[in-house]
C-alpha cells in the first residue's frame, strides 16, 4: 500500500500533538489486541458478524500482534493513541471488514479494558518481584537467628533483639504489600468491555462471553462506571507506593548500619560505589536510592488521585492521565526491588561490632525491672530502681546477650525458638502469595493465547 490511510476524522484537529497518548498507550498493546479478538469473537457468536468476518478480524489482530512483537509494526504519530493504530493498521490489512472491529465498542470500554488487563499483567511481574526480595529476607533471616543486636526506638538502644529478628520485621511489611497487590488484582477482575461510550449498546451484545474468555470474573454491573472506574490503578499506586515506602525505610537502616558509627554491615562493593574525590570512600549508593525513589513514587499516586478528583461521570479525557505515573510508578518498583534482593542478599553482618553493641549494659534495663515484677514489686516501682541504679554495672560480668534475648520468649518476641516459628509462619505466608500469583500467571496468559491461537 503506497498511500498511507488518512487519519480517521475524529483524531484529525489542530492540537493533535496535545491530545495524543500513543507514547504512554502503546505498552497496552498485546492487551488491546487479546481484548479485541474476544469482541470480535463476541460480536460473532451474537450474529453481528459472520463467521468469515470474525476469522479474517481476528486474522489480522493476529497478524497485528506479530508485527508489534516484531518490531515491524508501523506505528503512526498522528494517529493519537494504539487503539487507532490497531484500527487503522487493521483495516490496511484485512480491508473495509476491519471498520467493524469498532461494533458496540467505544475507546472509553476498550481503554478501561486493556488497563485492567495490563494490571493483571503488572501484578503478577511486581509481585513476583516482592516475593523474591521476600524469600532473600528469610534465607538471611534464617542465619541469623542467634546473633544478637540492640534493637532501636527512637534510634536510641532500647533492648536486645536479633539480626533474624530484625529482618523478618522487613519480610511482614513486604508480604503485606504483596497480599495488598493480589487483592487489588481481585478487586480489577472484573471486565467493563460492552459499556461502550458510556451507556452501552442497541446491539445483542454479550458481556459476559468477553469477560470469560478474557479470564475476568465477572462483568461490570454499571456502565457509568466501568468507563470511568480508575480504583483498581489507584490501588495499584497506592500498593506500589508503600511498598516503596516500606524499601526506603529499610534502605535507611542499611544506610546507616553502613555508617562508621554503627559498623553493623561491611561496605563492601555490593553497597555501591566510591568517590571520585575521596579514596577512603565506599558509598551504600544502591540502599540510598532504594530510599529517595519512593518520594516518585508518591508522587504519582497523589498524581492519579488528583486526576481523579472532582470527575464527573462518565468518562472525561483527564482519565487519559492515569498512564504516565502508572508506568513510572511500576517501572520504579521493579528497579527498586530488582535492586534490593541482591543487596539484602550480599549483606555482611559485622558480628564483632554487632556483639559489642549487643553487650551495653542499658539495653537489659527493662530485664532488670521485669525480674523485680516476676518477684511481685509493681511494675512501676522496680522501674523507678533500676533508674536509680543504672550506669553502676560490674564491667566484670558484663551481659550474655543471647541468654537475654532467648528469654523474651514471649509470642511474637525475638527469643530464637519464638524466632523459628515466626520463619515457618513466614515460609508458609510466602508459599500461599507463590500460589496466588502463579493463578494470576496463567490467567496473564490467556492474552497470549487469544494471541496466538490458530484461526478459529
Ligand atoms: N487515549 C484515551 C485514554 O487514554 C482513550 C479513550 C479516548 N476516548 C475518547 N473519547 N477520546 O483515555
Amino acid at each position: 500500500m503506497s498511500e498511507r490511510t488518512p487519519a480517521p476524522s475524529y483524531v484529525r484537529t489542530p492540537s493533535a500533538a496535545f491530545l495524543r497518548s500513543l507514547a504512554v498507550d502503546r505498552p497496552l498493546a498485546r492487551y488491546d489486541l487479546a481484548g479485541s479478538v474476544a469482541h470480535v469473537e463476541m460480536l460473532g457468536s451474537a450474529g453481528l458478524l459472520s463467521a468469515a468476518e470474525v476469522a479474517s478480524l481476528v486474522g489480522g489482530l493476529r497478524q497485528i500482534a506479530r508485527e508489534i512483537a516484531g518490531g515491524t509494526f508501523p506505528w503512526r504519530d498522528d494517529l493519537e493513541d494504539v487503539h487507532t493504530n490497531v484500527e487503522v493498521r487493521l483495516t490496511e490489512l484485512v480491508g473495509p471488514v476491519g471498520g467493524k472491529v469498532h461494533t458496540a465498542r467505544s475507546r472509553n470500554d476498550q481503554v478501561a479494558l486493556d488497563e485492567r488487563l495490563f494490571l493483571r499483567a503488572a501484578v503478577a511481574s511486581v509481585g513476583a518481584s516482592l516475593a523474591d526480595l521476600s524469600a532473600a529476607l528469610l534465607v538471611r533471616a534464617a542465619g541469623a537467628l542467634e546473633v544478637p543486636m540492640p534493637g532501636y526506638t527512637h534510634l536510641q538502644r532500647a533492648q536486645p533483639i536479633t539480626v533474624g529478628h530484625w529482618l523478618l520485621a522487613h519480610f511482614w511489611r513486604f508480604e503485606r504489600d504483596l497480599d495488598r497487590l493480589l487483592a487489588t488484582a481481585r478487586r480489577a477482575d472484573v471486565s467493563p468491555l460492552g459499556a461502550g461510550a458510556l451507556a452501552g449498546s442497541t446491539l445483542p451484545i454479550d458481556p459476559a462471553r468477553v469477560a470469560a474468555r478474557l479470564g475476568f470474573s465477572a462483568a461490570f454491573e454499571n456502565s457509568l462506571d466501568a468507563v470511568s472506574d480508575r480504583d483498581p490503578l489507584a490501588e495499584l499506586l497506592f500498593d506500589l507506593a508503600l511498598a516503596g515506602v516500606h524499601a526506603s525505610a529499610l534502605g535507611e537502616e542499611i544506610v546507616l548500619f553502613a555508617s562508621k558509627e554503627f559498623g553493623f554491615v561491611a561496605r563492601t562493593p555490593a553497597l555501591g560505589s566510591g568517590s571520585s574525590q575521596m579514596p577512603q570512600k565506599r558509598n551504600p549508593d544502591v540502599a540510598e536510592l532504594v530510599r529517595g525513589k519512593a518520594g516518585r513514587q508518591i508522587g504519582d499516586l497523589v498524581a492519579l488521585l488528583s486526576t481523579l478528583k472532582g470527575l464527573p461521570l462518565a468518562y472525561d479525557r483527564d482519565l487519559q492521565e492515569d498512564k504516565a505515573p502508572v508506568l513510572d510508578s511500576l517501572t520504579t518498583a521493579t528497579d527498586v526491588l530488582g535492586a534490593l534482593a541482591p543487596l539484602v542478599a550480599a549483606l555482611e553482618f559485622d558480628g564483632v561490632r554487632l556483639a559489642e553493641a549487643a553487650q551495653d549494659p542499658e539495653l537489659y534495663a527493662t530485664d532488670a525491672a521485669e525480674r523485680r515484677a516476676a518477684a511481685g514489686v509493681p511494675f512501676r516501682e522496680a522501674h523507678a530502681e533500676v533508674a536509680r541504679t543504672l550506669g553502676t554495672t560490674d564491667p566484670a560480668s558484663p551481659p550474655d546477650p543471647l541468654a537475654a534475648v532467648a528469654l523474651r520468649s514471649a509470642p511474637g518476641g525475638p527469643a530464637p525458638a519464638t524466632v523459628r516459628q515466626q520463619l515457618a509462619h513466614a515460609r508458609t505466608r510466602l508459599a500461599a502469595h507463590r500460589d496466588s500469583l502463579s493463578s494470576l500467571a496463567r490467567k496473564v496468559e490467556l492474552v497470549e493465547d487469544l494471541l496466538n491461537e490458530g484461526p478459529r
